[in-house]
């Protein structure tokens, strides 16, 4: 264990915009394909948060805005009335287990879909394909190629991303986090390898940054801007994307959105050591949620809690974790008292749906 000043901060409580956390340890958003087919969350998953409702704050999983923007099968929604009540049971569920407050984050896949998937050709800013085969009902498939947003199709996404923050709160979200991150749509505005665009929304950093910037003022004109927050994830090759600009890209969208005053900006793989992280803590003004870089294969024998010590030294103020809440309901416990931790079993158990690998990992005191 190292420094016992910085140990305790992680557990210590804290502000978000005018909500209060009960500690600094954020659920990361993970999806997880146990919405039924319409995207509809399901008691299940109502089960599955609320299990773990002692992080500080719970980032549910990618939901999309509209038909067109899903990705995969069984991944969850919010644009109807039926997402909006299933949600609510799963807000419902963390409250009444004694949780914080709950973010949801809201993506468009953009080019990551299938026809197979959301019944409708993908829209991208650009029709250039995921390089990737990609999950269907049928198995996996080459992806298709997007069709080429128009301008009115960028204002109708504007619209459904204000739309689908609305409703969120309607289902008793305290906000949502726009998914700018991990190569889905407003990711493949940014890159300059998905986004060819000759018109005001691509070419410069400028312009390409212009989508991302309109999504985030609808969300937050929508709600609030203290109820938003902005997921990036600078250098990420996810999904085929490719910021060969990023050093150049992230400051050109961090002048235009520092000055909004929104809730959060959280930063996927966030290294200390990289200067593009300390650049981006140094123009940021506000809140920053840094999720560390934790090995791939599988989750580090201490949950993560030493590297997410590191980084609250090197300037975030929340961080978040995700697959060591997948695989720990009571993670915060297990960090707090150096309890071992489970490690993620059988991948993800994606795609697969029902409580398996989902619901049935065991918290300490069903091990004990
Ligand atoms: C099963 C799984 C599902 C994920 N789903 C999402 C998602 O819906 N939205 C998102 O921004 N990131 C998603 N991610 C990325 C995580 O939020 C996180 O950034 C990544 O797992 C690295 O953090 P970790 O090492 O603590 O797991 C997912 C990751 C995993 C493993």
């Amino acid at each position: 264990m190292t420094d016992t000043a910085t140990t305790s901060r992680l557990f210590a409580p804290t502000r978000l915009g005018p909500l209060n956390l009960p500690n600094r340890l954020v659920m990361a958003p993970l999806t997880r394909n146990r919405a039924a087919a319409d995207g509809s969350p399901t008691p299940l998953m109502a089960e599955y948060y609320a299990q773990r409702a002692s992080a500080g704050l719970i980032i549910a999983e990618a939901s999309t805005p509209n038909a067109v923007g899903q990705t995969y099968p069984n991944i969850t929604a919010i644009h109807t009335d039926a997402h909006v009540a299933g949600w609510r049971r799963v807000t419902e569920a963390v409250a009444a287990a004694g949780g914080g407050p709950m973010f949801l984050q809201i993506q468009h896949g953009g080019r990551v879909g299938h026809p197979d998937n959301s019944g409708l050709t993908p829209v991208a800013p650009s029709p250039i394909p995921l390089p990737e085969t990609i999950h269907t009902p049928t198995g996996r498939q080459d992806a298709v190629v997007p069709r080429e947003m128009t301008p009115e199709d960028i204002r109708a996404t504007v619209n459904d991303f204000a739309a689908a923050a609305r409703r969120a709160l309607d289902a008793g979200f305290a906000g949502v986090e726009v998914h700018s991150a991990n190569g889905h749509l407003l990711h493949q505005f940014l890159a300059p390898n998905t986004n060819r665009r000759t018109d005001a929304y691509g070419g410069s950093v400028d312009n390409r940054v212009r989508f991302v910037v309109e999504v985030v003022d609808a969300v937050a004109a929508a709600i609030g801007r203290e109820r938003v927050g902005l997921r990036i994830s600078p250098g990420n090759t996810v999904n085929g994307i490719a910021d060969t600009d990023a050093d150049t890209l992230y400051p050109a969208l961090l002048a235009q959105v520092a000055t909004r005053n929104l809730a959060y900006l959280h930063i996927v793989s966030a290294d200390p050591e990289q200067p593009l992280f300390q650049r981006i803590r140094a123009d940021w003004p506000g809140t920053l949620i840094g999720n560390p870089v934790l090995p791939r294969e599988q989750i580090p024998a201490d949950g993560g809690r030493q590297a997410a010590e590191r980084l609250l030294a090197a300037g975030a103020d929340i961080v978040a974790l995700g697959r060591p809440f997948l695989a720990n309901p009571d993670l915060v416990e297990r960090l707090r008292t150096g309890a071992p931790v489970n490690p993620v079993r059988d991948r993800y158990m994606m795609y697969v749906g029902g409580p398996t690998g989902y619901t049935d990992y065991p918290t300490l005191g069903a091990v004990r």
